[in-house]
């Protein structure tokens, strides 16, 4: 491979791991231009060099923030930015999108009582031109179908409480779970086509690492209890994960999940839901104070979690994340999935287990951030 080509295969490798790890795309990107963030909950304005639409908002969400809006577009950050100098404003694009962020937040606030209603996705639907006329399909719209009078009622839903319980008891129990306490499995992690060596190292109650090797070195994404770190090969220091990738990633670090899934929610809601593949599955919706509400799907028939949406709130709209379970196997008495799909707007990453071994020993210091990054930090 000619270096050039080798560099552009290795940024793409940075950033879906990056992706799929921590919600962050941008990360590898933005290493270099973005000094490490002293304080998270700074004023973008003082962090980055040319912010003027998005003044006040905390510098840890610029990132997440960027994200929304090419997922919200359908395009990459090229499209707005020239690579290496994101203060610029050589792109028309860029200060397009500068008026539209006036426009969403002037639009909520004299039509929506504030609330954010109107997003860029609402018009782009994950295009740069939105469509204002309606479009005339190919076939016959579909009408929805009217009620039969006399048909029975559909079936009462099971409670929030009986489809957490029912889960804990298809992934073996509470018991069994509790016997267990670490975790260490490898795998391949396929971005796009391509396969990577993939380790993913847990420990109860909720430390969890996720080390992916390739060419240039091991990239780690890990969480030690407090705080989510992610680190890219090459000697540089890892960088810590916004407030919001650290709780997205500490839900995946919760070593106990089945048990602690039930405590998790000030409130919860339960909804018949499409099928997922060939299960029929059910829907709880758990709503955390404060933070963006969490989805849960369950298989109705074995009780397994097959699907988890979760939102990131940036102040433009919600990124979200899909991650499917699949491949679930019984090991020590417990069932754990050997293969699950991270989807974004932007992209799909899919990780397969190969082998699995618990209860062996697994050394804090693995979790623990370090100072710099050596070619290969967690093996
Ligand atoms: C549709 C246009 C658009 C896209 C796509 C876009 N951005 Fe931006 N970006 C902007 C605008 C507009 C600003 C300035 C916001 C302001 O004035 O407050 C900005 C500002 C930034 C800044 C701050 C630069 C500084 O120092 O002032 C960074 C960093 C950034 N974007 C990164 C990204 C990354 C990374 C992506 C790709 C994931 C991305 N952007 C995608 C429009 C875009
Ligand atoms: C109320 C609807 C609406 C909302 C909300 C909206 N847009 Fe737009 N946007 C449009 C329309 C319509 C156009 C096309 C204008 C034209 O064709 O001249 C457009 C064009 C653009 C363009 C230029 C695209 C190109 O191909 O040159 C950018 C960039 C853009 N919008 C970014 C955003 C961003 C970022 C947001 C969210 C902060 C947003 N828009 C929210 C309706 C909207």
């Amino acid at each position: 491979m000619n270096r050039k080509l080798l560099n552009a295969w290795y940024v793409l490798v940075i950033l879906a791991v990056a992706l799929l790890l921590a919600p962050a795309p941008l990360r590898a990107q933005m290493a270099h231009t973005e000094k490490p963030a002293a304080d998270p909950a700074r004023p973008a304005e003082q962090a980055f060099k040319n912010i003027q639409a998005l003044k006040g908002v905390p510098a840890d969400q610029i990132q997440p923030t960027m994200q929304f809006i090419s997922g919200s577009l359908g395009v990459e950050c090229e499209f707005c930015h020239t690579r290496g100098a994101f203060e610029k404003d050589d792109k028309k694009e860029k200060e397009t999108a500068r008026k539209m962020i006036a426009m969403q937040m002037a639009i909520n606030k004299s039509d929506f009582k504030g609330e954010r209603e109107v997003t860029c996705y609402t018009c782009h639907r994950g295009q740069h031109n939105p469509v204002g006329t309606p479009v005339i399909s190919e076939e016959e719209p579909k009408r929805p179908e009217a009620p039969v009078p006399g048909a029975a009622a559909p079936p009462a839903l099971p409670s929030a409480d009986e489809i957490f319980d029912k889960y804990l008891q298809a992934v073996g129990g509470a018991e069994a779970l509790k016997k267990i306490t670490t975790r260490v499995q490898k795998g391949t992690i396929s971005v796009r086509g391509r396969g990577f060596p993939l380790q993913v190292l847990a420990k109860a109650p909720n430390k969890r690492a996720t080390a992916v090797t390739q060419l240039e070195g091991v990239n780690v994404t890990a969480y030690d209890g407090q705080t989510g770190w992610t680190g890219v090969p090459g000697g540089r220091p890892p960088a810590d994960m916004t407030r919001a990738e650290t709780e997205a990633f500490s839900i995946d670090a919760a070593f106990y999940f089945p048990i602690e899934v039930k405590k998790m929610f000030g409130q919860t809601r339960v909804r018949p839901s499409d099928k997922i593949g060939d299960h029929e599955v059910i829907q709880v919706t758990g709503i955390r104070e404060g933070k963006a509400p969490l989805w849960l799907f369950f298989d109705k028939q074995s009780g397994l979690l097959l699907r988890m949406v979760r939102y990131a709130d940036t102040p433009l709209g919600r990124n979200p994340t899909q991650i499917d379970y699949a491949d679930y196997r019984e090991d020590s008495g417990i069932k754990l999935p050997f293969r699950w799909t991270i989807a974004r707007p932007q992209g799909r990453f899919t990780i397969q287990i190969d082998t699995l071994q618990q209860n062996v020993p697994v050394d804090d210091i693995k979790f623990a951030k370090p100072e710099t990054m050596g070619p290969k930090t967690i093996s």
